[in-house]
Order: structure tokens, then C-alpha cells, then sequence
């Protein structure tokens, strides 16, 4: 499974970028808008900065400002993916820049129907968001496991970002799912790696060495 960030800090993606986890980012109106400053170099920079995917979210709502914008956001970087919200229009806006090559990754996805149109119209990505699922007390990953299910029956070429991720258990089910790619705010990623007996064992460790240091 890759591991995308979810993230429009520059800080973050630095440190992520160490780890050596990072396979690409996701951004969205919201966290660019956190970030403040200029968004069109903030983006541009995310761009230079990370060896992968970087999604770059349309605001436009007809499909033929979404493509216009597009157009505009590829040239931000080679590695720039264009994020259209799942709308009908955003299903159209889809299928011309599917014809253009442009890479596209269908946003706000809460039904497997949804995800089947994004399919069909020639996303290369479709982000199903299942915190807010779990926020209204849906069980986000049931939506998750139930797209890889179709789209599995279909052989589409359609990769599942799992988005939306609130801890990581949803990172964990992700992966037993299958799902090509999650992408997690940097303090997930960052709690991945810890338990507290790794803690308390490498503690022990370090004072026992001292004994015949
Ligand atoms: C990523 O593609 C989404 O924009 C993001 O995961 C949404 O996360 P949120 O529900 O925490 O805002």
C-alpha cells in the first residue's frame, strides 16, 4: 500500500519525506487555505518537493471551468493530479480530462456508486472519506471494502485512496483491505511507528547496556 500525505504544510512533507514514507501527496482547498500565504507557490513548491502523485483540487463547479483550471493546475509540476469533487459535473469534467490525459482523482466520495461513476468516466484515483463517514456514525471502511469489491469485479484501473483518516486502525484496515494507497495526516503517520513496549523495551535495553558500557 502507498502512503500519500495529507498535508499542504511544507514542514511536514520535509519530515515525512525523511522517514522515507512518503509515495505522494493530497491536498484540498482547506488545507492550503491553513497554510496561508500564496497558494499557487505553496503548491508549486509541494510539487518540486515530493516524488509522486500531488493532488491539486479544482474550485470551480462546472465541468468547463473545472477543465480550464486543470489545465492551469498540470502545469504546476509532471506530478500534479487534478481533484474534482464527485458531482456530475465533476463526472464530465472527468471523462475530458481522462481524453487529455490528464490524471484525475475524484474527491468526496461517500457511495460505492459514486466510486463506480468515477470509475467509469476514467479517474485514476477516487479518495472514498471515511472519517466523515465515521463522524455520522457510518462505518467509513465498510464503504472502502465494498468499492474494492466492484471494482475488483470489473478489473477497473481506478486506485482507491482511503482519505478522510482519523487514526490508525483505518490505516490498518486499509491495508488488510487492500486499497492501493492511504493518505494520512502527518500525526498518524507519525503515531504508525510507536507502541509503548517498543518504548519500555528499548528503555530496559539502554540501561542494561549501560551495566558494561
Ligand atoms: C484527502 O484527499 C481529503 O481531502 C482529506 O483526507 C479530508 O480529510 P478530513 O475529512 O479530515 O478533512
Amino acid at each position: 500500500m502507498e502512503f500519500f500525505l495529507d498535508t499542504a504544510n511544507l514542514e511536514e512533507i520535509e519530515k515525512a519525506k525523511e522517514m522515507g514514507l512518503i509515495d505522494g501527496v493530497t491536498t484540498n482547498p482547506s488545507l492550503l487555505a491553513k497554510e496561508g500565504g500564496d497558494w499557487r507557490s505553496q503548491a508549486r513548491e509541494i510539487c518540486q518537493m515530493v516524488n509522486g502523485p500531488v493532488s491539486l483540487e479544482v474550485v470551480a463547479t462546472e465541468a468547463e471551468e473545472m477543465v480550464r483550471e486543470a489545465r492551469d493546475l498540470v502545469q504546476f509540476g509532471p506530478n500534479a493530479v487534478i481533484k474534482i469533487p464527485m458531482t456530475l459535473e465533476g463526472i464530465k469534467a472527468v471523462n475530458r480530462l481522462s481524453e487529455m490525459d490528464i490524471p484525475t482523482n475524484v474527491t468526496l466520495v461517500f457511495s460505492v456508486n459514486q466510486a463506480l461513476l468515477a470509475a467509469k468516466a476514467g479517474a485514476n484515483y477516487v479518495s472514498p472519506f471515511v472519517g466523515r463517514l465515521d463522524d455520522i456514525g457510518t462505518t467509513g471502511m465498510d464503504l472502502v471494502y465494498q468499492i474494492l469489491e466492484v471494482y475488483a469485479q470489473y478489473d477497473f484501473a481506478t486506485q482507491v485512496i482511503v482519505a478522510s483518516i482519523r487514526h490508525p486502525e483505518h490505516v490498518l484496515q486499509s491495508a488488510q483491505m487492500g486499497a492501493h494507497v492511504a493518505t494520512v495526516p502527518f500525526a498518524v503517520l507519525d503515531k504508525l511507528a510507536s507502541h509503548p513496549l517498543t518504548d519500555k523495551g528499548l528503555e530496559k535495553f539502554l540501561q542494561d547496556w549501560k551495566k558494561i558500557a
